[in-house]
């Protein structure tokens, strides 16, 4: 699903979160965001996603301007908001409940993607008796459910442990390229940025700018071995270069 960002923005009060921001995202695109703590990556998100209203701009999702939560998108937030009196799948299943979809017809598929997440043997467990990487894993199947064309995922991998990490990264790669839906990927990591995005969207501190906006044409599938790229290198340098030149990161740092 395309999107489309004109002058885009947000304040809280007299804080300016996000300054105007234009961005077009092509239908299929995967799409990773970098940029300093605060910067408004998360508020960019609840935008996009109609969870927040801009305080200036144009978004229009598929074409067409929303008005309230867009229902056609799967979302990760930052922090995994799961539902504690529910088991894995239970949660993973809730919207399909809520929307009074029956949900015997879903409960294969949620059991599938629980698998592929490598929670096979945890579907029955509840929150409380999961890991923090566990319970993001459960949003992140929770979020495939419906197969979106629009996938909008706020550092979703922030708390895995490393190893889960990459083979996360490994399989969101492989999944997109299967169904090749919109992806907005926030992140911390330019690594993970570099390894993922189609294009990467830089952002400065706050109130976020778009920097820079960077092509990745590194060849697919890349898997992990394409941080052994040439491309890689001189494209994560590149933007480290940028954090650099804005303070984000010390000259000592590198
Ligand atoms: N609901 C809110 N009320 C007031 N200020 C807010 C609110 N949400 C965000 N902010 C402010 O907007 C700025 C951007 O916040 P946002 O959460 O979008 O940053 P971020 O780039 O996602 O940061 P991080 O990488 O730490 O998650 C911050 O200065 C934050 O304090
Ligand atoms: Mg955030």
């Amino acid at each position: 699903m395309r999107v489309q960002l004109s002058q885009v923005g947000r304040n809280f009060g007299a804080v300016q979160a996000l300054a105007p921001v234009d961005l077009d995202i092509a239908e299929g695109e995967f799409i990773a965001i970098v940029g300093p703590s605060g910067c408004g990556k998360s508020t960019l998100l609840r935008i996009i996603a109609g969870l927040l209203p801009a305080s200036g701009g144009q978004v229009l999702v598929g074409g067409r301007a929303r008005s309230g939560p867009v229902t056609e998108l799967g979302i990760v937030f930052q922090q995994p908001v799961l539902l504690d009196w529910r088991s894995a799948l239970g949660n993973v299943l809730f919207q399909v409940e809520m929307r009074g979809e029956r949900p015997g017809v879903w409960k294969d598929r949620a059991l599938a993607l629980l698998d592929q997440v490598g929670l096979r043997d945890f579907a029955g467990a509840y929150p409380h008796a999961l890991s923090g990487g566990m319970r993001q894993r459960v949003a992140i199947a929770r979020a495939l459910l419906h197969d979106p064309s629009l996938l909008l995922m706020d550092e979703p991998f922030g708390a895995l442990d490393a190893l889960t990490r990459e083979q996360m990264r490994i399989d969101l790669e492989a999944l997109w390229l299967r169904r090749r839906s919109t992806v907005l990927f926030v992140t911390h990591s330019v690594d993970e940025a570099v390894l993922l995005a189609d294009r990467v969207v830089v952002m400065s501190p706050r109130p976020g700018r778009i920097e820079r906006v960077i092509d990745i044409d590194i060849p697919r599938p890349r898997g992990l071995r394409a941080r052994r790229d040439p491309e890689f290198l001189r494209i994560e340098t590149e933007i480290t270069e940028i954090f650099l030149a804005r303070g984000v990161l010390a000259r000592g740092a590198v």
